[in-house]
């Protein structure tokens, strides 16, 4: 791999964001502030999947809304290929906004319930990449079969026709649909049953390798973390702190609080289920 390839797609360079405290008190008193996010630097390489972990309310997805350009950092600077995002515009914004998608927690319960799955998907085709409706009826098909849903049962129904493993397929395929560089998935299997959970990761483990895509992997378990990431990056109270190759650090933690956290969290290995 030459400099090129290996230089940071997605990068946080000193971020932090605040917000404000509902404190109980006078109405005069002063605005109390949170750190959310306290001056995080992290940079993901194409092709990487980086794991962030932490305690509720540690900052992870307050962190991921910033790289992803919806949240903006009250402090630092996102930078997408070099650039910081604040500052694109025309179509290095709509590059940025293609190349850098999001699977949430249950990204298939946020598609419009009233919109055929099909029409869900070729949405993104349309918008990011221009196809014209009978390209993207075609590319829908296609990824509706990458995500392991046939296109002739599928593409026709409506999201409460389907399971939630089924839904977050569908998640899976609007992200592809842009054709993205880097996924911000936030906890995408903690809301499904656990014998699903294994298909999907196996899928986002698969599509990863395909399309050498990067991932900034949000989760609580550590297990995901040893079977899908090359590094990890450990958050308490807005900040970092302890991040290095995801086996090195599970094997052997050097912050307190990442060695309570695995005293708290059993790892299996889930890599066996993933390689079946
Ligand atoms: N829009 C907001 N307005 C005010 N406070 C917020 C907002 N978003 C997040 N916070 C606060 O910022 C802190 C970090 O929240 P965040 O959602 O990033 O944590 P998290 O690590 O993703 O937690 P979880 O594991 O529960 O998803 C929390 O204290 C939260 O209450
Ligand atoms: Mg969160």
């Amino acid at each position: 791999m030459n400099d090129g390839d290996n230089a940071p797609l997605l990068e946080a360079r000193e971020v932090s964001r605040l917000f404000p405290v509902r404190a109980s008190g006078g109405l005069f008193r002063a605005r109390q502030m949170q750190r959310a996010v306290d001056r995080v630097s992290v940079s993901i390489r194409p092709g990487e999947v980086l794991a962030l972990v932490g305690e509720s309310g540690s900052g992870k997805t307050t962190l991921g809304r910033m790289l992803l350009g919806l949240t903006a950092p009250s402090e630092g600077a996102i930078l997408y290929k070099g650039q910081d995002i604040a500052a694109r515009s025309g179509a290095a914004a709509r590059d940025f906004r293609r190349a850098v998608q999001v699977v949430f927690q249950d990204t298939g319960g946020s598609l419009n319930p009233r919109r055929s799955i099909g029409q869900s998907v070729a949405l993104p085709l349309v918008h990011h990449r221009g196809l014209d409706a009978r390209a993207a009826a075609v590319e829908v098909d296609a990824l509706l079969e990458q995500v392991g849903l046939p296109a002739a049962h599928f593409r026709h129904r409506l999201p409460h026709e389907l399971s939630g493993g089924q839904r977050q397929r569908v998640g899976i395929a609007r992200a592809m649909a842009s054709n993205p560089a880097v996924i911000i998935a936030d906890e995408p299997v903690s809301a499904l049953d656990v014998s699903v959970r294994a298909q999907i990761l196996k899928l986002m483990a698969e599509l990863q390798r395909q399309k050498n895509l990067a991932y900034l992997f949000i989760t609580h378990d550590l297990g995901v973390v040893r079977a899908m990431a090359d590094r990890v990056m450990v958050m308490h109270q807005g900040r970092v702190v302890e991040s290095g190759d995801a086996d090195a650090v599970l094997d052997a933690p050097q912050h307190d609080y990442t060695r309570r956290l695995l005293a708290a969290t059993p790892v299996p290995d889930p890599s066996r289920q993933l390689q079946d």
